[in-house]
């Protein structure tokens, strides 16, 4: 697992990985932030764990701001994607420098399988506190249910190291918000968490 955290750092190889694996899934991802976030002027947009920062394409109209721990990736991000009206911030989503209501939405795709309970749920109310209720959306990975061996295999290998079950994850988020959607969806063999609070 370390050396897959090691190999991950490198953000060509996190691409290609991303651009394999995960194609699937990533085309059924911008399908829903394009549903869900209107791209329009005056709308401000944070997405928690950019990563390399490549759903700020969708983003045309919308002021775009990526934030992520890892320099590197912010780095990489911001050479490839950065303009005026796209943005990359390092910073931690468990404690946001941003004022409340701040942003019109916030999204995060594949960040809270990092994290621990108590840290998905602090991330979750920084979120609430910069855009408000109905404007987090959030999709992430969870186990599968029974019958998809491979893809069960492949959360198993995962850098994330607190995947979860969509029952699971459902209590710890019904245990502390007003979750407002909330469905679990599969994009090739890979299972995911969709909701917004
Ligand atoms: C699986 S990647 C997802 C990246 C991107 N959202 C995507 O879907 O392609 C998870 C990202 O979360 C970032 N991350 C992990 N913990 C974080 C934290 N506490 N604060 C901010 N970013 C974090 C990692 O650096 C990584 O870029």
């Amino acid at each position: 697992m370390g050396v897959i955290n090691h190999l991950m750092g490198f953000p060509r190889l996190y691409a290609f990985v991303q651009n394999s694996i995960a194609r699937s899934l990533h085309h059924q991802v911008k399908s829903s932030l394009c549903r869900d976030l209107p791209d329009k002027t005056g709308v401000d947009i944070l997405d928690i764990g950019c990563g390399i920062g490549d759903y700020s394409v969708l983003f045309k109209q919308a002021t775009y701001t990526g934030l992520d721990k890892d320099e590197c990736y912010i780095h990489s991000a911001t050479s490839k994607y950065g303009r005026p009206g796209v943005t990359f911030i390092a910073g931690d989503a468990t404690k946001l420098s941003f004022s409340s209501g701040h942003f019109s939405y916030c999204f995060s795709v594949g960040l809270y399988h990092h994290l621990p309970d108590d840290a998905v749920v602090a991330s979750l109310q920084e979120a609430l506190r910069v855009a408000g209720p109905g404007r987090v959306i959030v999709m992430d990975a969870i186990f599968p249910p029974r019958g998809n061996f491979p893809g069960y295999l492949l959360r198993r290998l995962d850098r994330g190291k607190f995947v979860r079950t969509f029952t699971a994850y459902e209590q710890l988020l019904r245990n502390h918000f007003n979750v407002q959607e909330i469905t679990a969806k599969r994009g090739g063999l890979l299972d995911y968490i969709y909701y917004r609070l």
